[in-house]
């Protein structure tokens, strides 16, 4: 389980202050949520919210000011125990998928990335050519792309790559950060329904970032909406339709009217 507890984070701001010094921004404020194995938790918030920042603590990377963040019960923070338990339950997928795979690395060199992960971790010795071609095929490619360069894949193509390079770590938890934003609608659907037969597959459990409405309905089991760094409402998403929360109200209901105008067509 995945947990953050009052979580608060600041970064020191540009504006000095010609008394105090440097003044601090905060960004987070008092967020708290739990994520249980096998689920999946939607982050939703518009850009600048603090959503990225709050994936930042959850994989690691940025300790905050106040509160604890647990992996299976193991603060994050709290020793180098809590960090390597992390590393090794934990997988990152970015929105930015060009800049997160190396343009001079092959396909079968980007995914051999989370097999040495994995290797290190788990003192193995994977058979990297047969694991390279199982991971392709588990996310629906076939074995010839492992020659290829990011360059020579579609930008849905080249994000299963970097889903298969998360996954091949083995992880427990894969965090995504507005992994699929940018792919057209079309691949969005075909990538989040590879990311839910995956969640079966290996019973992984997802933190899922993004600031479309549509994606956390038809992939989460619980959503948290983020709005200027507090937590504004945070459901099941079935009960989506029921928040009193003014932020939320306001995206569901423009998702109504754009579903209104696709019915009218
Ligand atoms: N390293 C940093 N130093 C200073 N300010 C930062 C840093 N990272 C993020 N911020 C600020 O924190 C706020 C939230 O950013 P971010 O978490 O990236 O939002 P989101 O991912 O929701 O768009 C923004 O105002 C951003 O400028
Ligand atoms: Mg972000």
């Amino acid at each position: 389980m995945l947990e953050l507890k009052n979580i608060n984070v600041s970064f020191r701001s540009e504006r000095q202050d010609k008394v105090f010094g440097h003044t601090r921004q905060q960004v987070l404020f008092d967020v708290s949520f739990k994520v249980e194995d096998g689920k999946c938790l939607g982050i939703l918030g518009e850009s600048g919210s603090g959503k990225s920042t709050m994936g930042r603590v959850l994989c690691g990377l940025l300790k905050p000011d106040s509160g604890v963040a647990a992996i299976d019960g193991v603060s994050i923070y709290g020793s180098r125990a809590g960090r390597r338990t992390l590393q090794n339950k934990l997988s990152v997928v970015f929105q930015d998928y060009t800049s997160s795979a190396n343009p001079r690395f092959r396909v079968r060199d980007i995914i051999g990335e989370g097999l040495t992960v994995r290797q290190r971790r788990e003192n193995s010795k994977p058979d990297r050519a047969a694991e390279t071609v199982s991971l392709l095929e588990t996310v629906g490619l076939d074995s010839s792309y492992a020659d290829r360069f990011p360059h020579e894949l579609s930008g849905g193509q080249l994000q299963r790559v970097c889903i298969a390079r998360a996954v091949a770590c083995n992880p427990e938890v894969i965090l995504f950060d507005e992994a699929i934003s940018s792919l057209d609608a079309h691949t969005q659907v075909q990538v989040m329904d590879l990311l839910k037969e995956l969640k079966e597959k290996f019973g992984l459990t997802y933190v899922f970032i993004t600031h479309d409405l549509t994606s956390i309905t038809y992939l989460c089991d619980d959503v948290l909406f983020l709005y200027q760094g507090h937590v504004s409402e945070y459901l099941p998403v079935e009960q989506i339709s029921e928040t009193k929360d003014e932020y939320a109200r306001k995206l569901l209901d423009s998702i109504v009217v754009f579903d209104i105008g696709k019915d009218a067509v």
